[in-house]
């Protein structure tokens, strides 16, 4: 897969250490154990919430060592809910290989991700960082699993409505970017008004992110995005696209399809026409621009330097990314 960062040498080359010292911190002789992880590292994730941490921390005093052992945790945190929601989900594929529920077993899958849960948090007890900060961090984590636990309790749901999928995306995807970005910059000493507009940009840039990533499951190229499209339909989650689409449709076509058991191939792209003719897709890039903007407009108040305009760069190359 492509490397996110190519543009961003200093950035990819930090990124680079950061994947080192995740896979230094993951020790194990257990058979296939290491391996599986390691592929999972190696296969091409676009290290976003490293990467902006890393961004985030330029703003204070930039202590390189301890932000890329903060930086290797939370993409460890990150990796974990994956390997977990690949389990939820029947996921086969991600970053473009076999995921590990699927070629070892979900028994290996539950514990590889409490593996790397803890390993995280081990992490996490170096460098003295601030215990707010620990806290927050783990506040995100029970963040994503209330996200994910609304999600699978509206699936199928025909009413789960806009309102029930921000309140999803907040909790299982923006957290995290939002807390990606205030700790860099907290851990950093920067001020706590620029912390949490950090945090604020963190969001905003998370919940256009997962629009993004909704939107790409309808539209996207499997082979580009490295993990199956159209899985949440099949799963019954019933995102945006969808749901705007409902809303304008009003005969009802698109829930005559979803209330009927099989979803198979004819009805998914019978689904995918539906979505576009009622501007579910035009809709939700709508969405995911004005979160972006919301984010540019309170990168605005940050003091100009070079982190500010890749944070720019970075926020608007996110809303056309096609994997
Ligand atoms: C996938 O995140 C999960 C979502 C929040 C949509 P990414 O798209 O950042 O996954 P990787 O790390 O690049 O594989
Ligand atoms: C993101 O949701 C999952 C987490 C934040 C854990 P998705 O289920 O949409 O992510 P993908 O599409 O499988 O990467
Ligand atoms: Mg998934
Ligand atoms: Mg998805």
């Amino acid at each position: 897969m492509k490397n996110f960062w190519t543009n961003y040498p200093e950035i990819a080359y930090e990124l680079e250490i950061v994947k080192n010292i995740i896979k230094d911190n993951i020790k194990s002789s257990e058979k296939y154990f290491k391996e599986s992880i390691f592929e999972l590292v190696d296969a091409g994730g676009k290290m976003l919430r490293p990467g902006l941490l890393l961004i985030a921390s330029r703003f204070g005093n930039y202590d390189k060592e301890k932000m890329y052992n903060l930086a290797a945790a939370i993409e460890l945190m990150h990796s974990a809910t994956l390997i977990h929601d690949d389990i939820i989900d029947e996921a086969r594929f991600r970053r473009g290989i076999e995921t590990i529920q699927s070629k070892l077993g979900k028994e290996y899958a539950v514990y590889t991700g409490d593996f790397l849960f803890c390993q995280c948090f081990i992490m996490l007890s170096k460098f003295n960082y601030s215990m707010d900060n620990l806290r927050e961090i783990s506040a995100a984590i029970s963040q994503i699993c209330k996200g994910e636990i609304r999600q699978y309790n509206l699936r199928y749901s025909l009413d789960t409505g806009i309102k029930n999928y921000l309140k999803i995306i907040s909790g299982k995807t923006a957290a995290l970017f939002a807390i990606s970005l205030y700790t860099g910059a907290w851990e950093s000493q920067c001020d706590e008004k620029t912390s949490k507009l950090l945090g604020r940009i963190g969001y905003h840039v998370g919940m256009a992110f997962q629009i993004i990533d909704d939107i790409l499951d309808f539209t996207g190229d499997t082979l580009r995005l490295g993990k199956k499209t159209h899985t949440d339909i099949i799963k019954g989650y019933y995102t945006l696209p969808i749901i705007y689409a409902i809303k304008e449709d009003k005969e009802g076509k698109i829930k005559d399809i979803l209330e009927n058991n099989i979803i198979e191939e004819k009805e998914i792209q019978e689904l995918i026409k539906l979505v576009n003719q009622f501007k579910g897709i035009e809709k939700s890039r709508k969405l995911a621009d004005k979160y972006t903007e919301k984010a540019f407009r309170s990168i605005e108040e940050l003091p100009e330097c070079k982190a500010k305009k890749i944070l720019k760069e970075i926020t608007h190359e996110l809303l056309s990314r096609n994997y």
